[in-house]
Formats: structure tokens, sequence, C-alpha cells
């Protein structure tokens, strides 16, 4: 079994446009370090449509949702099948809404397994467009997972061509939600608005803030994270870059301050990950254009190689099983 890169050049979804160049400044950081860390692995580069449009979107809550739908149909079914040819899908991708599409594609391929989701981000991006207050995509990926439109908060009035829309992000490779609320776990959360708050409360969402990581340690972590989600067949770890503290770089649309330190970021990915149920990998919302040298993309990529190492790991573990 083998890892494979997807690069998925996604931005439409942010407030602010570049972060579909995060990929490649990931390999930039990697040749800077003598690295041959992208010759390692077969990539592929999902189609995007950044420059296929001007800014102006006619849907304000929404913010280019009908670009961002076909972009996240190749998404998914680049994931679908990396999963079925029995590769790892390691997706590194620009905004954040395009997890909604990865947690699709891996529902296709395993439909009647049951998936666990770690999101490691500063945001609990479970607004819908009737709740967001940015109108960006990057801000919805979760709640298009869980089937969640959180009406109960409504603040905004989305006309019919976003809901057509939106229903289709919540449908995507398959009709229904993709997610149950018991099986997603918030790591490093720590910017959010009131609906979100609301709504997190009212699923139930388990919720691990900052003292408890500092206070427990990522191993200690992993193991309740995976005690939590001990009923789930297979597990994504999404892992946004802004959960790492703002002091690091400029290099994300929306950093936030009390974040993760460089070294617990790295320890988090690597304990987690070294879980066999962990089907898939994602890293986003590194923006370059934002940033001072690629500091970001420097720190993102240590933390990259870290993570894949510990991937590696438990491949290599899992042949070692598979033949014996
Ligand atoms: N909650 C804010 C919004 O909806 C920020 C979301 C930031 N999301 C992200 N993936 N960086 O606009
Ligand atoms: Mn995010
Ligand atoms: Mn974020
Ligand atoms: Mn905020």
């Amino acid at each position: 079994k083998r890892i494979k890169i997807l690069e998925v050049r996604s931005e439409l979804g942010a407030g602010t446009r570049g972060s579909s160049m995060g990929v490649d400044a990931l390999r930039v950081a990697c040749l800077n370090k003598g690295s041959d860390y992208f010759r390692r692995y077969n990539s592929v580069a999902v189609p995007d449509l950044n420059y296929a449009l001007f800014d102006a979107t006619p849907f304000p809550y929404a913010r280019h949702i009908d670009a961002i739908y076909t972009v996240q149909k190749s998404v998914a079914s680049a994931v679908e099948q990396t999963l079925r040819f029995g590769e790892f899908p390691l997706v590194l991708s620009g905004d954040h809404s395009s997890a909604n599409a990865t947690i699709a594609g891996i529902k296709a391929a395993h439909p009647h397994k049951t998936l666990g989701v770690i999101w490691i981000d500063a945001h609990a991006d479970i607004h819908s467009p009737y709740t967001t207050p940015s109108g960006n995509v990057h801000g919805m990926p979760l709640a298009a997972a869980l089937g969640e439109d959180n009406r109960v908060c409504q603040r905004n009035e989305p006309d019919a061509d976003t809901e057509f829309f939106w229903r289709r992000l919540q449908n995507l490779s398959e009709p229904g939600p993709k997610l149950r609320p018991e099986h997603l776990v918030y790591v490093a959360v720590r910017d959010t608005e009131e609906e979100e708050d609301a709504l997190i409360e009212r699923l139930g969402i388990k919720w691990i803030r900052l003292p408890e990581i500092q206070e427990k340690g990522s191993r200690q972590l992993a193991r309740e994270i995976y005690q939590h989600l001990r009923f789930c067949d297979m597990v994504y770890i999404s892992f946004d870059v802004d959960s790492l503290d703002s002091s690091f770089s400029h290099g994300t649309g929306t950093p936030v301050e009390n974040g993760l330190y460089l070294s617990e970021g790295e320890n988090l990915c690597q304990d987690l990950l070294e879980n066999e149920r962990v089907v898939c990998f994602e890293m986003g919302e590194i923006n370059p254009t934002l940033d001072n040298e690629n500091t970001m993309a420097n720190n993102a990529f240590n933390i990259l190689e870290k993570a894949t190492a510990a991937i590696e790991r438990r491949l290599q573990l899992d042949e070692v099983v598979d033949r014996g």
C-alpha cells in the first residue's frame, strides 16, 4: 500500500485569494530543505477553477458555490478512486471547503463503513449559508458533511440558487449525511461564532481545547480521541494550518492567536496518524501570498514530513500483517 498525494488547488472558498498556491509553497519548502519528499510519491493535481472567473459572485451567502461544487465533484472522485486502488490519499488542499469533498470521497469508497473525523483547526467550519457571517464556503464543510443547516440560528436569507448548490454539496457523491456528530472530534478550535457554538452544543460534538492539549499531551489525547471514536471503522484527519499559533506565520487567511506550538502540532499529527484506522490525511489553508519568506509552508512542511513518516510506519506494519 502506498501514499498518493492529491493536490487540490482550491481557493474560492476563502475570503482572501491565494491559498491555491499553498501546495506549491510546500513544494518550495521541500526543495529549500533539500528533501526528496515530493519525489518519493506519485501525485495528481485535481482540476481547479480559480482563474476562470472574476471575483464577483452572485452568491453572497456562499461565495463561488457554483464553481466550488464543480471542484468538489473532482476532489471526491479523486479520493474515492485512490482508496479503491488501495492507496492512501494524502490531500494537500488550498481552502478548507475541499474537506467536504474528501469526506464524500471516503464514504463513496466505503459506503458501509462508519467514518470518524478528527478536525484540527482554529475554526469549527460548521456554518451554513443560513448562518455564515462571511459568505466564505471554507467555513462550511462540516455542516455540509453532517447534513446540517442550523436554521434555528438563521441570520441570512440565501436565494434559491444558493440553496440548490448547498443541497448539491450536502449530497455530494451519494445522497444524505456522510458523518454523524458523535463521530466528529474538534482539536484546537478556538475561534467560533455563536451560531456555531449553539449547534456544537446541540449536537454534543466532542471539543478538545488548547489547555487540555497542553495538560495531557498528544499521546494521552490520541488514546482518548480513539476511545471516543471506537465505533468508527475508518478515520479521516483534517489539519488546517491555522490550528497553529498565529505567531508562527502570517501565511494563512484567518490566523488566530493562542494556538498550537509547532512541536504540539507535530506530535499530535504523529500520534494520531499511527492509528491503523486512519484512511486519509489532509492539510490546507497555507496562503504564501500573505507570508514572509514562506514561513508558514516551511513550518507546515516539517509537520507534513512527521505525519507522513507516521503513515509510512503504519502502512509497512499493515503489509507485514497482510503477508503473515
Ligand atoms: N467562522 C469564520 C467564517 O465562517 C471563519 C472560518 C475560517 N475557516 C477556515 N477554514 N479557515 O467566515
Ligand atoms: Mn478550517
Ligand atoms: Mn481555520
Ligand atoms: Mn471570529
